[in-house]
C-alpha cells in the first residue's frame, strides 16, 4: 500500500504544472477550483492533504500558526475542531478572524483562504465527535490543550480517569472542545509554473457572488 501510495505521488509530480490554471473569467465559484485540487491532491497519494496551516492573531496583532486538519468544506466554508480553551481558540474568540493555507508541494500548488470565523453547531460538533474512535475522544476530555503539562504521566493519570468515567456507552462531546467555521471572503489559488512565472489568482466576495483577478507572481 505504501509502495502504491508512493507511485501515485510520483505519477502527480508536476501535473499541476502541466495542466496550468483555467481562466480567471471562467471560474465562478473558489469552492469548485477547491473541490478539484483537493480531490487531485487525494488520488495523488499524498499523505494528509487535508492538513492546513491555521494562522490566528491576538488583538493586538501577534501572529500563530499551527496545523489542523480540513474535516469539512463547502458549500461557503472550511472546517475544523479544536479545543475551546487552547490558545488559537482563545486567539479566535477575541479576534474572529483567521488564514488558512494549504501547500500540496508535488503538484506544486498552495491555496490560501481568509475571513472571519465562527463555531460550528453543537449538533454538528456532536456528530463529529462521535465519528471519532472512542480514544480520541477521551482524549479530548483529558487534554486541557496548550496548557502547562508538569509531566507526560499525569496526561496518562488523566486519561485513566477519564476512561473509569466512561467506562462504557457514548462518551459524551466535551463543552471545551468543538469544530470552528472559517468563511473566507478570499480565497487565492497559486500554481507553480517554469521559471516561477507562477499562476495566481484571487477570489474576493461580493455580495453573493465572487470577482476574480490575476496577480503577477
Ligand atoms: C498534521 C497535524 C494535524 C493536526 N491537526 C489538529 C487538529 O485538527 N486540531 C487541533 O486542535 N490540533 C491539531 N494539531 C495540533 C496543532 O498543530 C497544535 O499543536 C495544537 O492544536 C495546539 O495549538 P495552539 O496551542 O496554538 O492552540 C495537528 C498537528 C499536526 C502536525
Amino acid at each position: 500500500m505504501r509502495l502504491f501510495r508512493k507511485l501515485r505521488t510520483l505519477l502527480t509530480s508536476g501535473a499541476g504544472v502541466a495542466v496550468g490554471m483555467p481562466d480567471a473569467d471562467a471560474l465562478k465559484d473558489p469552492f469548485d477550483l477547491f473541490d478539484a485540487w483537493f480531490r487531485a491532491a487525494q488520488e495523488g497519494g499524498l499523505y494528509l492533504p487535508e492538513a492546513m496551516t491555521l494562522a490566528t492573531a491576538s488583538p493586538d496583532g501577534k501572529p500563530s500558526a499551527r496545523t489542523v486538519l480540513l474535516k469539512d468544506v463547502g458549500p461557503d466554508s472550511f472546517v475544523f475542531y479544536t479545543n475551546y480553551t487552547s490558545r488559537k481558540a482563545a486567539e479566535l474568540e477575541a479576534n474572529p478572524h483567521a488564514s488558512l493555507l494549504f501547500h500540496w508541494p508535488i503538484l506544486q500548488r498552495q491555496v490560501r483562504v481568509e475571513g472571519p470565523v465562527s463555531r460550528v453547531s453543537r449538533e454538528e460538533s456532536t456528530a463529529y465527535y462521535h465519528s471519532r474512535p472512542r480514544g480520541s475522544q477521551i482524549g479530548a476530555w483529558a487534554s486541557d490543550q496548550s496548557s502547562e503539562l508538569d509531566a507526560r504521566s499525569t496526561l496518562e493519570q488523566r486519561i485513566k480517569e477519564m476512561e473509569a468515567r466512561f467506562p462504557e456507552g457514548e462518551v459524551p462531546l466535551p463543552d471545551h472542545w468543538g469544530g470552528y467555521r472559517v468563511t473566507p471572503d478570499r480565497i487565492e489559488f497559486w500554481q507553480g509554473r517554469p521559471f516561477r512565472l507562477h499562476d495566481r489568482i484571487v477570489f474576493e466576495r461580493e455580495g453573493d457572488s465572487w470577482k476574480t483577478h490575476r496577480l503577477y507572481p
